[in-house]
């Protein structure tokens, strides 16, 4: 399906034949514009940047790279191509044709889950928007930039979604989402981690690492529903949301790798003196990043997440891959729980475990870019192994709240707690140390000294190509 550039909202949704929608959304373009301007990258939105565009939505080739001033990047709506016949595939209505209009007793509920994913794209721009001024290359510079327009582009995904389905609700839940601000306290963004600054471009490796695959896991989720257009919209969002965690696990590799080379080089394990990043301190950021990400996965044990599921507006992680009845009332699953100072595994209703379940599948995939990266520090020889913290750690949210519990899942007292939280999370003294690292590098093919240069350009360009004309 050809995506229609002559439009003033580039779309595959034939938007020109349905005016209502379309006045809905030229409307709240300008709007959109307004906060890109406001709360976008800032002190780069007259540089050309070498960006890439959704052009279609094959899977082969959807992409165009070219020059381009981010205030022009052609935000769009592009939803995957329709599945002929596809069905509710979960919960209640399993069976039934997918939904191509909302069901009226679910309209609340979806209405909630679409404007909670909504609210994240535009957050995370507002956390990034000063990083720009730091990069520590051209390179990573065009990476932030590309994350940040196709964030853009997914909140245009979901006001599409408000706007066509949700009428004059949708339309006021649409302005809403260009007038929280992440951090603000009169009228923060929804979730927490979305709250929380990123300072630093460790940070940001980071959220694009961890946060950004919370995203994931929630859009596969969403892919799964049986209201068909949101299962579409998402199913294309996962395309570009590829590329975010890239970003992380590779700039965070990149950091492992320089580390490594450092601690060679000057035989120490110290790197504040040289100008690096040493192990520990890489490995407190994930002990935060990975903590605050788990609590946006919600209550283990969550009605809510029983509701989306039954109602068969949010599967599960490759819903239609797992062999069991995709109805889960008499289910049970493994939950782990806190049992005096123990953590134990007790069954719990499949249904009201859902987020959980998720949490899991996040879990292990996590788990697998941290082993590439401890990879890295055995070839180099070094002695060290890098760890997801255990999920009681450093939690806000669910069974775990309000424990003292240390990254190896030991309770501690409180006390001891509050002595030994700055040697388990980055503290004052850590941040002010990443954030005197932070000087911008803009000659093309230069790297800041903490971070390693990449394996390779994008789409086949050479590390030394201009990235960002400044
Ligand atoms: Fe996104
Ligand atoms: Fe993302």
């Amino acid at each position: 399906m050809a995506i229609d550039y002559a439009d003033r909202i580039p779309n595959n949704v034939g938007l020109s034949d349905n005016r209502r929608l379309q006045r809905a959304l030229e409307s709240w373009q300008p709007k959109f514009h307004d906060w890109w301007l406001e709360m976008g990258p800032e002190g780069f939105q007259a540089n050309e940047i070498y960006l890439r565009t959704a052009v279609s939505v094959d899977v082969d080739g959807w992409a165009h790279f070219d020059y381009l001033k981010m205030p022009e990047y052609r935000w769009g709506i592009f939803l995957a191509e329709p599945e002929a016949g596809r069905t509710v595939n979960f919960g209640q209505h399993k069976g039934e044709a997918a939904w191509q209009e909302v069901p009226g007793e679910y309209r609340g509920m979806l209405r909630r889950i679409i404007v909670t994913q909504g609210d994240t794209e535009p957050a995370s721009v507002e956390q990034q928007r000063q990083l720009g001024w730091t990069c520590p290359s051209l390179y990573d510079l065009r990476n932030l930039f590309q994350v940040n327009v196709e964030e853009g582009r997914h909140l245009w995904a979901m006001v599409y979604l408000l706007d066509a389905h949700f009428g004059r609700d949708g339309r006021e839940e649409a302005e809403a989402l260009l007038m929280r601000r992440s951090g603000d306290r009169d009228r923060p963004r929804i979730l927490g981690a979305f709250n929380e600054e990123t300072p630093d471009w460790l940070s940001f490796y980071m959220f694009t690492y961890f946060t950004d695959r919370d995203g994931r896991f929630q859009l596969a989720s969403l892919a799964e529903s049986g209201f068909d257009p949101l299962s579409r919209t998402c199913r294309f969002m996962l395309t570009e949301e590829a590329h975010h965690m890239f970003v992380g696990e590779t700039g965070i590799g990149r950091v492992v790798r320089r580390s490594c080379e450092l601690m060679n080089g000057h035989d120490t394990d110290d790197l504040r003196a040289c100008g690096g990043i040493d192990l520990a301190l890489l490995q407190k950021y994930i002990n935060f990043h990975f903590s605050v990400s788990l609590d946006l996965f919600g209550g283990e044990l969550s009605t809510n997440a029983a509701n989306y599921f039954t109602s068969g507006l949010k599967g599960r992680f490759r819903e239609t891959q797992i062999d069991d009845d995709h109805v889960l009332s008499n289910d049970t699953y493994r939950v782990i729980e806190p049992d005096g100072g123990e953590f134990v595994g007790a069954d719990a209703p499949a249904l009201t475990s859902l987020n959980e379940r998720l949490r899991d599948a996040y879990i292990a995939d996590c788990q697998r870019g941290v082993d590439r990266w401890n990879k890295v520090i055995a070839q180099q020889g070094i002695d060290f192994e890098l760890r997801l913290p255990h999920r009681a750690f450093h939690r806000a949210i669910g069974l775990f709240a309000g424990m003292h519990v240390s990254p190896d899942g030991q309770t501690v007292p409180e006390a001891e707690w509050a002595e030994r939280a700055g040697d388990w999370l980055p503290n004052d003294d850590d941040r002010t140390y990443v954030s005197s690292l932070m000087e911008p590098v803009t000659r093309p093919g230069s790297m800041a000294n903490w971070i390693a240069a990449p394996a390779r350009g994008i789409n086949g360009r050479p590390v030394e190509f201009e990235y960002v004309r400044l």
